[in-house]
């Protein structure tokens, strides 16, 4: 496949980058300030807030081959929820018109919680402190921007509560909408084991558009 990756430099698309690539998959590694240096990997300077480059990006060029799955984790500092609603739909609109799966790595905020249903992740300050409430919500309005798009082929990953940079055991759990927690109560996986997820999705595509992923401690 090749694989678009916009947030390409970031934490979890440069490890999506890197999984795509050690499975033989071509990348077209997308954001403001790509670097470069693998052949495998096509770095291209893109703004999402441009929604023809996105088009452009993804139609490929004489540079480049088109496109056949986008990976959006794209995220600003401070959190900006137009930014990020307005990036997943500029991104859903160039997939849908060439076709394209989007996989977007969204928030942990949009699951429900373990154990009560219908108290949203965004809402539980078990796991979202006050201070992270409205990154959690942004997430929310993410996964709403996905679901009220009409043509678009995605895919919406939460991550657990906790996303960190660790170790890539290869192994995850998988759930649909609501959060994953290990038997100690904790919620979180590693950025690389994530990323396995990831590339794992878009190989062989599950019938939920809502997903999320946990850490598997071995011997589970
Ligand atoms: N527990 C959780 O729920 C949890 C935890 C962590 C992350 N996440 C989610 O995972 C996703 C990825 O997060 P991350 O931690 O990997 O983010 P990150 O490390 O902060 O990286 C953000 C990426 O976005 C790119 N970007 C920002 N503005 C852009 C623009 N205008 N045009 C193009 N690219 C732009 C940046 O590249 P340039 O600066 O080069 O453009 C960078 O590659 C986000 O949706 C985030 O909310 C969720």
């Amino acid at each position: 496949m090749t694989i678009a990756v916009l947030g390409a430099t970031g934490m979890v698309g440069s490890r999506v980058i890197t999984e795509a690539g050690a499975r033989g998959h071509r990348v077209l590694a997308l954001s403001r300030r790509p670097a470069g240096g693998d052949p495998d990997v096509t770095p291209i300077a893109v703004d999402v807030n441009d929604p023809r480059a996105v088009g452009e990006a993804l139609a490929g060029s004489a540079s480049h081959g088109a496109a056949d799955a986008v990976v959006l984790a794209v995220r600003t500092m401070p959190v900006d929820r137009d930014f990020l609603v307005g990036a997943t739909r500029t991104v859903l609109d160039a997939a849908a018109r060439r076709g394209i799966r989007v996989l977007v790595v969204g928030g942990a905020g949009a699951l429900r919680s373990p154990g009560d249903p219908d108290l949203p992740v965004a809402d539980n300050p078990v796991y979202v402190p006050a201070e992270v409430k409205a990154v959690a919500a942004a997430g929310t309005a993410q996964l709403r921007t996905c679901r009220a798009h009409t043509g678009a082929d995605w895919v919406y990953l939460s991550p657990p509560a906790r996303l960190e940079p660790g170790e890539r055991t290869g192994r995850y759990r998988r759930g649909t909408d609501t959060l994953l927690t290990t038997a100690d109560g904790q919620s979180w996986i590693s950025a690389e084991d994530l990323a396995v997820a990831v590339v794992d999705e878009l190989e062989t595509p599950g019938p939920e558009r809502h997903i999320t992923v946990g850490h598997r401690p071995p011997g589970d």
